[in-house]
């Protein structure tokens, strides 16, 4: 059977707040929106369709070509939103399912049970329902006195009595693609926001003696909408702690999961330690074995096995088997870090390559440099890669020693196995085997301090 989707994002997001569009809100580094694909795509649905209409044009870049669109030009309610899609789907056989696109935590998972359950009763809509501890704000499920659903009311119509239900709408329905299509026509807005609703449609299929069911899913967690920050942050809370479950029931051990912050699509490999206070964002792969030190922040990483990384920051950065950073250093993008090579604390690399068992302690900046193995870069040295107006490289040879406090200034090749004497400004090539010192000779005035007035 054809399964369609639609998701609608159309909606502004006036509860948000916000100059983003609701649905591009990020719930664990993903857009909303993003998510409802995934999972619609994990449940193979065909043929999928997004409705948009504020910011049509920043939602359908997030999404590209994972759907089909559809434009709907004034809000005029879920129910309008739906009719949209009329063009492409109104004479289609098979199933359609309808998602809001700001219910990030459906998993494809539900949506395979409902069009299962729906599929099994033959019905013309079934709608996905849950138990809400507090009802408040969403649609409620009237069912009559031998529990059969009647219809649905949202927050604005029900009666003080309807209030009551704690049977939510989580917005998700199966639908018999052209029982849908040719029920919206009957549609109206005549109610207390003046908005054409979906959920009415459910009341005018039962009034055509259509079967109308409801799936009801356990948890209610997974059916929340997201309509303000308060949910943003409690959404993106549950899909943390469903992301890290997963990933200790992998193999990673985590300190304090409640404040590990780890964006999905993080890969992290097992006997992996991380501590605390941890954020690791955006398209980041961690080996096995590493220790990832509390208040460590990695953005869009490569992090192969063994590795140590202390209350230090990455982005765009890779950190071979076996090397270490930190405490309080700091990789930039282009950073690549040689097996077995050791950054201490206090140290930035941006655009560089450090080969394997070098040594960079302390207080040091690499920029715009290519370090060959077994160089020991001493405290405080600088690669002076920047003239004002252009960036310069900084070669250094395999076994090179570089002085405490000294300046590279590039361009500059240091030769393999030369060495830069303590608080040199390096200004010319070495070549292999030198010893460079660059530096104003110490004269001792004898006795002069005696003479000094204090
Ligand atoms: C809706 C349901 C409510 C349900 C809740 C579940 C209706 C009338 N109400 O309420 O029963 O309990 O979801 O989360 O359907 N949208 C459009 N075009 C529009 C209006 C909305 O595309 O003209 C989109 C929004 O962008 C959003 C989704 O539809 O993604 C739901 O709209 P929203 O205003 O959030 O509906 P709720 O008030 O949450
Ligand atoms: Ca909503």
């Amino acid at each position: 059977m054809q399964k369609n989707a639609i998701i609608l994002a159309a909606g502004k997001g006036t509860r948000m707040k916000s100059k983003l569009y609701k649905v591009l809100h990020q719930v664990c580094g993903k857009p909303m929106v993003a998510h409802v694909l995934d999972q619609l795509e994990a449940a193979k649905i065909d043929n999928i369709i997004t409705v948009v209409g504020y910011g049509a044009e920043t939602v359908e870049e997030a999404i590209g070509t994972r759907a089909k669109f559809v434009l709907q030009k004034q809000q005029l309610g879920t129910g309008h939103a739906v009719m949209q899609a009329a063009d492409l789907l109104a004479d289609l056989p098979g199933q359609t399912l309808v998602v809001s696109g700001d219910t990030p935590l459906f998993t494809a998972d539900t949506f395979e049970k409902l069009i299962e359950y729906h599929t099994q009763r033959k019905a013309a809509v079934t709608i996905l329902t849950s138990q809400a501890p507090d009802p408040t704000g969403y649609g409620r499920i009237v069912r009559n006195e031998v529990g059969i659903v009647e219809r649905i009311v949202e927050q604005k119509d029900a009666s003080d009595e309807e209030k009551k239900i704690t049977e939510i709408n989580t917005g998700v329905y199966c639908f018999d693609n052209q029982k849908l299509f040719a029920a919206l026509k009957l549609l109206n807005n005549d109610n207390a926001q003046g908005e054409y609703y979906l959920t009415d449609v459910i009341g005018i299929l039962k009034g055509q003696d259509e079967v109308v069911t409801a799936y009801r899913m356990a948890d209610f967690d997974e059916s929340m909408g997201v309509n303000d920050r308060v949910a943003l942050a409690r959404a993106n809370q549950i899909m943390q702690k469903r992301i890290n479950t997963k990933l200790m029931q992998e193999g990673v051990t985590m300190l304090d999961p409640a404040t590990t912050y780890i964006d999905a699509g993080v890969k992290v490999g097992n006997d992996t330690v991380i501590e605390g206070n941890v954020v690791i964002k955006g398209n980041t792969t961690i080996g096995s074995d590493c220790l990832i030190g509390a208040g460590s922040r990695i953005t869009d990483s490569t992090i192969h096995d063994n590795v140590k990384i202390i209350s230090s920051t990455l982005e765009e950065a890779e950190m071979h088997d076996g090397s270490d950073i930190g405490p309080n250093s700091h990789l930039r993008p282009q950073a690549e870090i040689g097996k077995d090579v050791h950054i201490g604390n206090f140290c930035e690399v941006k655009k560089a390559y450090i080969g394997e068992g070098t040594k960079v302690g302390h207080l040091t900046y690499v920029g715009d440099a290519t370090l060959g193995k077994d160089i020991n870069v001493g405290c405080g040295v600088v690669f002076v890669n920047y003239d004002g107006a252009q960036k310069h490289h900084t070669n250094v040879g395999d076994h090179a020693f570089i002085g405490s406090n000294s300046n590279l200034v590039a361009p500059v090749n240091i030769a393999p196995n030369s060495f830069v004497a303590a608080g040199s400004t390096i200004t010319d090539d070495t070549k292999q085997f030198d010893l460079a010192i660059a530096r104003a000779r110490q004269t001792n005035k004898e006795d002069y301090a005696k003479k000094l007035p204090w």
